[in-house]
């Protein structure tokens, strides 16, 4: 990792003129728009139906309130968490966002783990990356990687992938389970724009042996149409649990579930052998009206034993939306949306000054909180607004 601890030095440069970026989310967001292709900005920002489950996982994490205590402050807050008995540097790790980075950059994953790598932030890889996970890999020596899978419809392809996430070192497996189909999302249907029918988002297929094995032919010989095959392969409503116990016997790797809303889905994914929950909502891409990830954080953190960890995502723009989630019970937090938005506005250079900048909120936010550590935090740093 890179060895910095004290973030909040960051204030002073930025008050001596030392950053040419944006800080707020809102106008690191304006400037994306500002740059990407209406269609590619569109797919990025779009969410199921009205959207308001996009919108609304910011306003339920603005509803809940940070109670400050006084005189119980440290000078330079320690942000560091452990998982699965690794210490990581801070509670904060990157989303999978497929397809995207190289729609955002011509570097895409690369310049995204060039970021991640500097700055010691984990990525979790998408199945839907433009970068193989071995390519990935390579640019990541020493931070942590973990792998996102899509239970695709084809247990050929799932076991290759593991065992390509394997001998990659990825230290984990996210299975997401929320997107067996893909939502109903207007911008993209009124835009008729998908990144998958163009053949963006498919490295991960493209290389695989199985992948190669089901469609008979290199992928890359027309790869628009390899893209719809590997559209073709994505959707299993048909998923159940005995096929989450199933792919538990294909690898020791920790196994993650993302999309996880109920305590009572939590506990039947931990009984059939994961372990780990990732509360998420998909950032609102999957179904319109959803609830707000945070509004169920604290009821599935209770539910489910003290040692499985709890990650979080869906909504995280702040330090501060960071410092509520763990309050609330969460371990770590996955950030999504800002961290391609930076990517677009300024590259690897970019998506490090949004996390050098979420990194320093969140240590001074502590401080000014009253703890002395982000692994202190506890629900009496927090309150339902109502
Ligand atoms: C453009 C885009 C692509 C995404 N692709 C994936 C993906 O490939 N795999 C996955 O598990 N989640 C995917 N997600 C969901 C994110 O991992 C995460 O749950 C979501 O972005 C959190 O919401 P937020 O960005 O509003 O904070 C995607 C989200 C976006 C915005």
């Amino acid at each position: 990792v890179s060895g910095r601890t004290d973030w909040s030095l960051r204030l002073g440069e930025l008050l001596s003129g030392g950053s040419r970026w944006p800080v707020t989310f809102r106008d690191w967001e304006a400037a994306a728009r500002v740059r990407l292709p209406r269609e590619v900005f569109d797919y990025v920002a779009g969410g199921a139906g009205t959207e308001q489950g996009v919108e609304n996982n910011l306003a339920a994490l603005r509803r809940w309130q940070l109670v400050p205590r006084l005189l119980d402050s440290a000078e330079a807050p320690s942000l560091s968490v452990s998982l699965f008995g690794s210490a990581l540097a801070s509670p904060v790790m990157l989303a999978p966002l497929g397809g995207v980075p190289a729609l955002c950059d011509p570097e895409g994953e690369i310049a995204v783990a060039r970021a991640a790598e500097r700055l010691g932030i984990p990525v979790v890889l998408s199945t839907a990356a433009s970068t193989s996970m071995e390519q990935v890999a390579s640019h990541m020596p020493i931070t942590s990687r973990w792998f996102q899978l899509y239970p695709v419809n084809d247990r050929a392809i799932i076991a290759s992938f593991v065992r390509r996430a394997e001998a990659s070192g990825y230290d984990a497996i996210v299975l997401t389970l929320d997107s067996l189909t893909i939502g109903w999302k207007p911008r993209d249907l009124a835009n008729a724009y998908s990144p998958f029918r163009l053949g963006v988002g498919a490295q991960n297929f493209f290389t695989d042996p199985a992948f190669r094995d089901l469609i008979g032919s290199n992928p890359f010989d027309d790869v628009a149409a390899s893209g719809r095959k590997m559209l073709s392969v994505h959707n299993n409503l048909g998923m159940r649990i005995r096929d989450v116990e199933w792919l538990r016997q294909q690898t020791t790797l920790p196994i993650l579930a993302k999309g996880v809303l109920r305590a009572a889905d939590a506990l039947a994914l931990l009984d059939a052998g994961l372990d780990g929950i990732v509360v998420s909502n998909h950032g609102g891409r999957q179904v319109d009206g959803v609830i707000p990830a945070v509004d169920v954080l604290a009821p599935i953190r209770d539910a489910v034993p003290d040692e499985c960890p709890v990650l979080f995502d869906s909504g995280i723009r702040t330090g501060a939306d960071i410092v509520k989630v763990l309050a609330l019970g969460a371990d770590a937090v996955l950030v999504g949306r800002p961290y391609v938005y930076a990517l677009a506005v300024g590259g690897d250079a970019g998506v490090e000054a949004y996390l050098l900048n979420l990194l320093a909120e969140l240590q001074v936010t502590v401080s000014t909180l009253g703890y002395s550590s982000v692994a202190e935090l506890d629900r009496g740093a927090v309150r339902h607004g109502g």
